[in-house]
């Protein structure tokens, strides 16, 4: 529906933070869910917290809280509101519901999932644990509460190194991205056991990929996610998790930067630095772009998809994001 000059109006201020991503054409389109969207959280008492990736009419027009998947987390853990809106995908509305457990936790869209919680399962957990008898489970956040539940702590992209040094062990293991693993491995002297999950964004970067940005732009400043291939983290200037990515772009200033990360990202850093050229070869992670203003709209007016976490795995699972957060 097209917005009426009226919400055209009250949502003007909030074009302005945006007008250099979204063009003037697209807005009314976007206007009348945005102003709607306002009108419900304030009637129910609710937040929208909303990851990195999310497009930037959620990200920066309906958004009370942003941040990568530990600030979600964070912010989950400390909000008042009655509803939690998570604008993001399922493990993170489960993490919030954890968190939360007498808070209504909502998802818009309950097949918003993520290549690396498909990965692995509660059963592969005990496999590994029994495979390797003490040795400690580092669980990414990116899994389900079933596999959070089996594991000893939890880490995210932003906390890795951190987690795994926290544990004072020779050896640990940590589930279920390869990439990161590898990562972490290389970045610390504990030794770290993998498995074999990839985040299907980012494993389709290449180092190749890199060389030929660097010709193309020279002087330009290359940030990897680490769930990138370590063949790419190696080749990139900087690594870490998507607010690391973005305060490495508000400390640094570069006159030309890539984020070798999800599409949105970019567009909403960009909004806050004109003076930085962001060159986008990006991937799309297809579960994220899932959640839209459409029915995010529809998650508060009809109180849908309410998350729910089975009993028998809640306790443990929250314990280990609890664990996390200690860190
Ligand atoms: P961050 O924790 O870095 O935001 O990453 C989450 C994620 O899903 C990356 O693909
Ligand atoms: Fe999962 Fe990758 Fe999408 Fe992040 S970008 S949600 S890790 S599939």
């Amino acid at each position: 529906m097209a917005a009426t000059a009226e919400v055209l109006q009250r949502t003007a201020p909030l074009y302005d933070r945006v007008r250099r991503v979204i063009p003037p054409i697209e807005w009314p389109v976007f206007a009348e869910d945005v102003d709607a969207i306002i009108a419900l959280k304030r009637r129910r008492n609710a937040v929208v917290l909303a990851h990195n990736y999310q497009t930037p009419e959620i990200f920066h027009c309906v958004a009370d809280l942003v941040g990568d998947s530990l600030a979600l987390a964070r912010m989950a853990a400390r909000t008042d509101a009655e509803v939690i809106v998570l604008a993001g995908v399922h493990f993170m509305a489960e993490t919030a519901k954890l968190l939360n457990p007498d808070k209504t936790v909502l998802i818009p869209d309950l097949e918003a999932g993520c290549s690396l919680a498909e990965s692995i399962t509660a059963a592969d957990v005990r496999l590994m644990r029994q495979r390797y008898p003490g040795v400690p489970i580092v669980t990414y956040v990116n899994t389900s509460a079933a596999v959070k539940a089996e594991s000893d702590i939890c880490c995210t992209s932003g906390n890795a190194r951190a987690v795994v040094e926290s544990l004072g062990a020779e050896r640990v293991i940590m589930l279920p991205d390869a990439y990161l693993a590898r990562n972490v491995a290389a970045e610390t002297d504990v030794e770290i056991i993998a498995w074999s999950g990839h985040c299907e964004v980012h494993e389709r970067f290449t180092p190749a990929e890199i060389r030929q940005l660097r010709e193309d732009h020279p002087g330009i400043v290359v940030l990897a996610h680490p769930e990138c291939p370590p063949e790419v983290v190696a080749e990139a200037d900087y690594s870490g998790s998507t607010a690391g990515m973005t305060d490495y772009v508000g400390a640094h200033k570069p006159p030309r930067v890539v984020l070798l990360t999800e599409c949105s990202m970019s567009d909403n850093v960009a909004v806050a630095h004109p003076d930085v050229d962001f060159i986008r070869p990006c991937n799309l992670c297809p579960h994220m772009k899932r959640i839209t203003l459409g029915n995010i709209r529809q998650a508060l007016a009809d109180n849908r998809h309410v998350v729910t976490i089975d009993p028998a795995v809640t306790p443990r699972a929250r314990q280990a994001v609890e664990r996390m957060l200690a860190v």
